[in-house]
């Protein structure tokens, strides 16, 4: 497109600038505590959108976080994308191991990053991404260049489960009209092997309580005569796995769909370094379900894993005692064709049925979501290969990630149109740990990317 390196060079270090600005606000929607700067954070995407070129910008309620909604419509009969994107962000803790405070953004160096990269929650997940498409609208309007209509929404709920976005698209048909959705809220390969994510997974979130003993009691004088509700509540969670470690929930796999060996010997082409990725972890081995390689174990294969797990004494010291209760927080990744809710349902009644006499269970379902496929022939991917192809230099790979954007399955089923992935974060860009960050690098390519994408798409769209 005429100019677009110049316009990057030129405004690149305002561009980093106002990603910084946007990185301070604290917007953690899983706390209560930061509600404040959550609703800030919205105000100020409205703002940018209507700087970046939107004529209509509105602030939609909902029932939690409000969702951003901006437009630009140039003509009724081009082609329309939807961007979808998030503004709120993981909490930070443990905030002792942050190099630098997480709301307070720096660019560092880093070995995959020597152009630097932004140290910052939110830096790749989700606001960095996000606000590529913000600014590649900046230059497409800039410069007389879009090429179809656009539309935005950004949510403030995504990190929490995404429940009242999913009323807002159900009850938004018309508004939220397009003909492919772009998100930008997952990763590539690497810098140099540039990969569209075609396939995330699904969800099922639960926490346990197991209660013994009405009181905590002396250890010494009750121990071995009741039933310690955290050794049972270890004892239960470990018969989830078997020796070859599949999940051993009755029902499970039923609808897990087996892969054709060709495309799986498709998929494993790849690049891939099982060295690098133990190093990179600083782990001896690798570790899963038996017959199934790395790259397959995290993300065509459903997992079962405790995300948090608590009960009794954890403070200095020791203190004997058997504990009343004992919790745990389950997530259960999902593959296409598995029901979230169905699978949760399979898991209540599993585990609520392996609980020993002496203990009560209680399965809590929290969120969850259906994992999602998206075939290559699709005028969306094809335009996104082309958009990569010019701006890399290379013929991007589809690749299914492991991770999970609950909401893309159910825009599919309301909306009709097809999602299309353009992470362009890094698996070592450490989302949802301490110190994430977003290489500046990648920020500029994604903002060189995108208009190239609508571009190639409203052509194919002729
Ligand atoms: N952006 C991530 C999902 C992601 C990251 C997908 C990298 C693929 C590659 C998203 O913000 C996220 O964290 N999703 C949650 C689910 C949600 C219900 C909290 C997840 O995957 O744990
Ligand atoms: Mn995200
Ligand atoms: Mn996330």
């Amino acid at each position: 497109m005429t100019d677009l390196q110049n316009y990057l060079t030129n405004h690149k270090e305002r561009f980093l600038n106002e990603l910084i600005e946007l990185l301070k606000m604290p917007s953690v929607s899983a706390d209560p505590a930061y509600k404040k700067d959550v609703l800030q954070t919205a105000d100020a995407v409205k703002n940018r959108l209507e700087e970046a070129g939107c004529s209509h910008v509105e602030i939609c309620e909902t029932d939690g976080y409000p969702i951003v909604y901006g437009e630009k419509i140039i003509d009724k009969n081009l082609p329309t994308i939807l961007v979808y994107g998030h503004y709120d962000v993981q909490p930070a803790d443990p905030i002792e191991l942050w190099t630098s405070p997480p709301f307070e953004p720096v660019i560092k160096k880093t070995d995959i990053h020597p152009e630097g990269a932004i140290f910052a929650r939110g830096a790749c997940d989700d606001k960095g991404q996000m606000y590529m498409h913000v600014k590649a609208l900046e230059f497409m309007t800039a410069t007389n260049q879009l090429p179809c209509n656009v539309k935005f929404m950004i949510e403030g709920e995504e990190e929490v489960g995404s429940v009242n976005l999913a009323t807002f698209v159900k009850n938004n048909h018309d508004k939220l009209k397009n003909d492919v959705i772009l998100i930008s809220d997952t990763g590539m390969i690497a810098k140099d092997v540039p990969s569209i994510t075609t396939g995330l997974r699904g969800l099922s979130y639960v926490e346990v309580e197991v209660t013994g003993p009405n009181r905590d009691l002396h250890s010494g004088l009750y121990g071995g005569a009741v039933a310690n509700p955290i050794n049972v509540l270890a004892k239960m969670i470990a018969s989830l796995h078997d020796e070859n470690n599949h999940i051993t929930i009755p029902g499970f796999y039923d609808k897990v769909e087996e892969l054709p060996s060709e495309e799986r010997a498709e998929m494993a082409k790849a690049p891939f370094s099982l060295d690098a990725y133990k190093k990179s972890l600083d782990i001896d081995a690798v570790y899963g379900e038996a017959g199934f390689s790395t790259n397959e174990r995290n993300s065509i294969r459903p997992t079962l894993d405790v995300n948090g797990i608590w009960g009794g004494y954890t403070g200095e010291g020791a203190k004997t005692v058997i504990a009343s209760k004992a919790f745990a927080k389950i997530s259960m990744r999902l593959v296409p064709h598995q029901e979230w809710e169905e699978i949760t349902e399979l898991f209540k009644k599993h585990f609520e049925s392996i609980a020993p006499e002496g203990v009560k269970v209680v399965v809590k379902p929290h969120h969850g979501g259906q994992g999602y496929v998206t075939p290559i022939d699709s005028l969306g991917y094809q335009a996104a290969s082309k958009a990569y192809e010019a701006s890399f230099g290379k013929k991007p790979i589809p690749q299914r990630s492991g991770g999970s954007i609950p909401i893309v399955s159910l825009f599919e089923q309301e909306l009709q149109s097809k999602t299309i992935l353009m992470g362009f974060g890094l698996d070592s860009d450490a989302i949802h740990s301490p110190n994430e960050h977003f290489g500046v690098w990648n920020y500029l390519k994604g903002i060189e990317t995108i208009p190239l994408f609508y571009k190639y798409f409203t052509e194919l769209s002729k």
